[in-house]
C-alpha cells in the first residue's frame, strides 16, 4: 500500500540484505518511523511491544527473527533457543507458532552453514505468500460487498463496520478484513467504514483510520460502544473483522470486543464476516472458548492514554484513579454460530468444520493420518 504516494510493505530487508526494517506501529498515527532489527532480541521485542502486530505480521516478523538468530549463530542450540524465545512473545496469534515451527522444521536437517540463507529465503517466502493470500481474500470479499451494493442500489454507500486493525499494517500488505474494502473502493463501489476505536490500544482510531485516510477511503471513527446503536438504526450493512486464531470448527479469536459486535450483528440481522489467511487456522483446536490462550497485557495500556497535545508533543496521561487496579484482556472468542461466513484466500465458506474442510480438504487427510 502507499504512504504519501510511496509503496510500502510493513516489513522488508534493508539494502545490506540482512537487516530487517519495520514500521514502528507504536508511533503511528502521529509519527512515521522505520526501525531496524539486527538481532533476535530486537525482533522478539518488536513483537512483544507491538511495534509490529496483527497475526500475519507477527508470523512474518518471527520468521525474520529466526533468520537474524541464524545469522548470529546457526547452531542447533541457538535454533531451538531462538524458536522458544519467539514463541514466548505473544500467546494468542497462531501465525507465530506456525511460522516458528515451519521455518525451524526446514532448518533443522540442514548443516549449520546453510541455515542463514535458507532462513532468510523462508522468511521472504512467508512475506510474499502473505501478500498473495491477502490479495485473494480481498478479491473474494469484494464480491460480498458488490452483492450488498447491488441489493442496496443507489441509496448511499455500503456501510461497513470493522474492529481493531486488520488492514495492511496487520499483515505484510493489503490486510485481511480491510483488503475487500480497499478492492471495493478501488473498483469504484462507494463504501464508508465505521472504525471502532478499539480500546485500550486504539488500533482502530490510530491505525485503521490512518490507513484508510492514506488510501482515501471514507470512514468515521466511533467509540467502541457505538456499533450496536448504529446496527439498530440500519447504519451498518455488514461487519468485517480479522482473527488471530480460528479453530477447526470455525470459532474466531480476535481483538477484545469483537464478540460484542458479533452479538449485536446477530441481534440486528447484520452479516458478520471474518477475513483470514490459512495460517490463522489452528487445526489442532476445536473449541475456541476453552482451548485458545487469551493474552493479558500490562494494565497501564488501560489506565494510561498516549496522544498528541495541542502543542504538538506526544504525551501519556493517566485516566483512572491511582488506586484502581485494571484488567487488560487482549482477545475474546466469537463462537462460529455468530459468524455469517469466513473469507479466506480459497474462497468464502460457512464458519464450521465442514465449511473449512471444504476449502482445505488436505487437512482432513492430515487429520486422518495423525489418527493413524
Ligand atoms: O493485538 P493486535 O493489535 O496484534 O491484534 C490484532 C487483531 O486483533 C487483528 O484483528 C488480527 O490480528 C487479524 S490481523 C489481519
Amino acid at each position: 500500500m502507499r504512504i504519501d504516494g510511496k509503496p510500502y510493505r510493513t516489513i522488508w530487508l534493508a539494502a545490506d540484505g540482512e537487516t530487517v526494517e519495520i514500521i514502528d506501529q507504536t508511533r503511528l498515527p502521529h509519527d512515521f518511523v522505520v526501525l531496524r532489527l539486527e538481532t533476535l532480541e530486537q525482533a522478539a521485542h518488536a513483537i512483544r511491544a507491538m511495534q509490529v502486530r496483527g497475526a500475519p505480521l507477527i508470523g512474518a516478523t518471527a520468521a525474520y527473527g529466526l533468520a537474524l538468530a541464524m545469522r548470529a549463530d546457526p547452531g542447533d542450540d541457538n535454533l531451538a533457543a531462538a524458536g522458544a524465545a519467539l514463541l514466548e512473545t505473544r500467546p494468542t496469534a497462531v501465525n507465530l507458532r506456525w511460522a516458528v515451527e515451519s521455518v525451524s522444521a526446514a532448518l533443522r536437517p540442514l548443516a549449520p552453514a546453510a541455515r542463514p540463507a535458507e532462513a532468510y529465503a523462508r522468511a521472504a517466502a512467508i512475506c510474499d505468500e502473505d501478500v498473495e493470500i491477502c490479495r485473494a481474500i480481498g478479491e473474494h470479499g469484494k464480491g460480498l460487498i458488490e452483492r450488498v451494493r447491488a441489493a442496496k442500489g443507489d441509496t448511499g454507500p455500503v456501510n461497513l463496520l470493522t474492529h481493531c486493525n486488520a488492514g495492511w499494517l496487520a499483515t505484510v500488505d493489503w490486510g485481511t478484513a480491510l483488503a475487500p474494502i480497499y478492492m471495493a473502493h478501488d473498483a469504484g463501489i462507494p463504501v464508508h467504514v465505521w472504525v471502532d476505536e478499539t480500546r485500550p490500544r486504539n488500533q482502530g482510531a490510530g491505525l485503521t483510520a490512518w490507513e484508510l485516510a492514506q488510501h482515501g477511503v471514507p470512514h468515521t471513527v466511533i467509540a467502541d460502544n457505538v456499533g450496536g446503536h448504529l446496527m439498530q438504526h440500519g447504519e451498518v450493512d455488514l461487519c468485517i473483522t480479522g482473527t488471530d486464531r480460528t479453530t477447526a470448527s470455525g470459532d474466531v479469536c480476535n481483538k477484545i470486543g469483537t464478540y460484542l459486535k458479533a452479538l449485536a450483528a446477530h441481534d440486528n440481522g447484520v452479516p458478520f464476516y471474518v477475513g483470514l489467511p490459512g495460517p490463522t487456522i489452528d487445526w489442532r483446536v476445536e473449541d475456541g472458548l476453552s482451548e485458545i490462550p487469551i493474552e493479558q497485557r500490562d494494565g497501564r495500556e488501560l489506565t494510561e492514554v498516549t496522544g498528541r497535545t495541542a502543542g504538538g508533543e506526544i504525551a501519556t496521561v493517566r485516566i483512572t484513579p491511582e488506586a484502581s487496579p485494571a484488567a487488560n484482556y487482549a482477545f475474546d472468542v466469537t463462537p462460529a454460530r455468530l459468524v455469517t461466513a469466513l473469507i479466506t484466500e480459497r474462497g468464502v465458506c460457512p464458519a464450521s468444520a465442514e465449511g473449512l474442510l471444504g476449502l482445505y480438504p488436505e487437512q482432513a487427510a492430515a487429520g486422518r493420518a495423525a489418527e493413524g
